[in-house]
């Protein structure tokens, strides 16, 4: 199947390996040159993924329109602040038909629109039942390794997210596949806040039972926004939920739990996102998760905790305070 992977960054590039593992052709384009210059010259991608052998079939293109001839599958691979440009960048050469699988997780800052309202909003109505998302618990690294891996394929038509499902499934890439979009995709998104949250309780050295807590009410707050946008709660229970939560709160490979775990320890926002070098996006994620929840009404303590933090300078071991003053409640 001839596939295009839009965004040359980590996870673009593992899944572009993946797609060409199987022998497809797959034409890779980013908007810097660089990532491509180094897949095209040694079939390794040395800024994103340094040390892993890339498939011959994986093919740099720096042209957009050139990269999208002939495409069977698109897979659209940028942070999610980037999937509306790329989207529009795209929109002329992409065919009726062909899926689109959009793998960001985010909510737009200034819209407060998910991925698939995003991609909605710009491209053609008889592309929508075409658009397919792919989440869950997945480091770009492992995956790029072929360390076993399973991810949710959502679609509204289950006929193209089997057809995605079916694309992407190999020995050590499991796809399942998923109708509930909203469910999916709040699931990814929301899930980075909570990381940066679970960082900064293990940065301010608060223990276990808080680590467990903090994940366990993270996950009750991310169901309540999900389901007010439509999401069948069990769906949170699945690998774009729970599975993703749990590997982003228990892993320094996640830049966000990274991100929380510098704030904890005293470090300044500004100089931990130098380090990192790429995009945390739990840092965009806390202001729309806040603001979205703010519109649909629905109550998020952690998450807005985390965007106090990170945005209006407020002390970590304060909020920590609290949450833990909250008035009680039933669990649920
Ligand atoms: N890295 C992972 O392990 C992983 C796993 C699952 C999902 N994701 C999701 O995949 C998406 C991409 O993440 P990543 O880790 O590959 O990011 P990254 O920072 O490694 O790379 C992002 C790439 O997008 C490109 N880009 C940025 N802005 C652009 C723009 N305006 N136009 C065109 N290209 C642009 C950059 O040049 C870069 O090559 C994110 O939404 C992330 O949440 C990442």
């Amino acid at each position: 199947m001839r596939s295009t992977v839009l965004g040359a960054g980590s996870w673009g590039t593992a899944l572009g390996a993946v797609l060409a593992g199987k022998g497809f052709p797959v034409a890779i384009w980013d908007v810097d040159g660089a990532p491509l210059a180094t897949i095209a010259a040694r079939h390794e991608n040395t800024r994103y993924l340094p040390g892993i052998p890339l498939p011959e079939t994986l093919r740099s293109e720096p042209d957009l329109a050139r990269a999208l001839e002939g495409a069977e599958l698109v897979v659209i691979a940028v942070p999610s602040h980037a999937v509306r440009p790329v989207a529009l960048q795209a929109r002329p050469a992409l065919r009726p038909g062909i899926p689109v699988c959009s793998v960001a997780k985010g909510v737009e800052v200034e819209t407060l629109m998910t991925m698939s309202e995003v991609l909605e909003d710009v491209l053609p109505v008889d592309l929508h039942p075409y658009l397919t998302f792919l989440s869950g618990p997945s480091f770009a690294v492992e995956a790029a390794r072929g360390a076993p891996t399973a991810v949710t394929v959502a679609g509204r038509w289950d006929r193209v997210a089997r057809l995605v499902q079916g694309a992407f499934h190999t020995r050590t890439f499991r796809p399942y596949t998923s109708s509930d979009v909203a469910g999916v995709e709040i699931g990814g998104c929301a899930k980075n806040v909570v990381a940066i949250a679970t960082g900064l309780c293990d940065g301010l050295g608060l223990g276990a039972n808080a680590r467990s807590a903090l994940i366990t009410r993270g996950l009750a707050e991310i169901t309540r926004l999900a389901v007010a946008k439509g999401a069948v709660p069990l769906t949170l229970l699945g690998l774009s939920g729970l599975g993703d939560l749990v590997l982003t709160c228990s892993s320094e490979k996640s830049r966000n739990y990274r991100v929380g775990l510098g704030l904890g320890t005293g470090r300044k926002l500004e100089e931990i996102q130098r380090e990192l070098g790429q995009v945390a996006e739990g840092v965009l994620n806390a202001k729309s998760v806040d603001l979205l929840a703010a519109r649909l009404g629905v109550e998020m303590p952690i998450c807005g905790a985390v965007h106090r933090i990170l945005y209006q300078g407020e002390e970590p071991r304060a909020a920590v305070r609290a949450l833990m003053a909250r008035e009680t409640r039933a669990e649920g």
